[in-house]
């Protein structure tokens, strides 16, 4: 069987204040009327059998609106306290199945064309995980992003993860040219995935499955999730394991993880932009710009964010610095 696990509990940080922790990015209808949640569980309906999702108490309703809204019933919920991130919240969907059983990890945020080229990597990545390997999805890097994970490969098989890169590393792998941007989504048999886990970060295996097995209804205690070590599965697992593979992929696929994306997605598809690359988003008022160059401003009701492109991952800083004021 396999399973497709969203993971749905991150705040989108990095889209302040067009994400807020209320209403988090994958739950905004701004991609045609659907969100980024809807689009995630329609484009693997039919490559998975069934659907986990994990998010937490904040958006979990959001979650059960947009599943229903597709007609979806008979889904596992997990539902996160506190975000203790994604090595955890792998590892419960991992614990609600069987070891056998494959998963298919992905995230709710992701613009992906899901066209027979989407299929057919899928396919092959179930293949993988079947033998038993740790599967990731390689994409052909476009330019030194450092807010990604990249695979050096040679056909299928991978020599190492490296988890954002700093800029002058990212640079060296583009020259070299072997490198893939991870695309986020994993397939591996549950089982095989807490052995990995358990095997490189123990301490994260042993507290998320406590917390798990001590969850009521799905719904998980925040003391117990609290002692689970914060820590990404690329660092985790990813980085680490020997029994990496990547299928090399060439779907359409975009991160809406950064003002950076956003914009490149909204430029493609006819969103105004002036003469210097400049661009509003959020509002209709008149804006002019002078002086400057690929900067943007988004407007929400409360807020108002001012950014250079090219700093669009230090949004992440603003949004934190908020929550500690707060
Ligand atoms: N349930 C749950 N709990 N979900 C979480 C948590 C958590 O604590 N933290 C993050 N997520 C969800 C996010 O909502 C998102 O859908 C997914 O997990 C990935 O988390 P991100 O925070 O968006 O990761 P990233 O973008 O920095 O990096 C990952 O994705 C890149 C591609 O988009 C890595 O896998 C990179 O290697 C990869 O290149
Ligand atoms: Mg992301």
């Amino acid at each position: 069987k396999v399973f497709n696990v969203i993971l749905s509990g991150g705040v989108g940080s990095r889209l302040w204040p067009l994400s807020r922790k209320s209403r988090p990015k994958q739950y905004l209808p701004i991609f045609g009327g659907e969100t980024l949640f809807q689009k995630t569980i329609s484009r693997n309906s039919g490559v998975c059998d069934q659907i986990i999702v994990v998010g937490n108490k904040d958006n979990y309703q959001l979650s059960r609106k947009d599943l229903n809204n597709l007609g979806k019933t008979g889904y596992h919920e997990i539902i996160e306290a506190c975000p203790r991130n994604t090595a955890a919240a792998i590892a419960f969907a991992a614990l609600v199945v069987e070891p056998h059983d494959i998963l298919f990890v992905t995230p709710s945020d992701h613009l992906i064309n899901e066209g027979d080229a989407y299929k057919d990597k899928i396919q092959r990545g179930i293949e993988l995980a079947t033998a038993g390997y740790i599967v990731t999805f390689g994409l052909k890097p476009s330019k030194p992003e450092t807010g990604f994970g990249y695979i050096e490969a040679n056909g299928e098989d991978v020599k190492s993860f490296r988890e954002k890169p700093n800029l002058e590393t990212a640079e060296s792998f583009l020259k070299k040219g072997n490198f893939y941007w991870n695309s986020g989504m994993f397939c591996f048999q549950a089982g095989v995935f807490l052995k990995e886990l358990a095997t490189y970060e123990q301490e994260v295996y042993e507290a998320a499955k406590y917390a798990f097995e001590s969850a009521k209804d799905g719904f998980l205690d925040e003391a117990l999730s609290m002692k689970i070590p914060s820590i990404s599965v690329d660092y985790a697992v990813m980085e680490k394991t020997a029994k990496i593979k990547v299928v090399p992929s060439d779907f359409e696929w975009s991160d809406m993880g950064s003002f950076e994306s956003i914009y490149d997605y909204l430029a493609k598809t006819g969103h105004p932009i002036d003469e210097n690359g400049n661009m509003v988003i959020g509002t209709d008022i008149h804006t002019s710009f002078t002086g400057l160059k690929n900067v943007i401003m988004v407007k929400t009701d409360d807020a108002i964010l001012v950014l250079n492109k090219e700093n669009a991952q230090d949004v992440k800083k603003v949004y934190e610095k908020l929550e500690q004021d707060d």
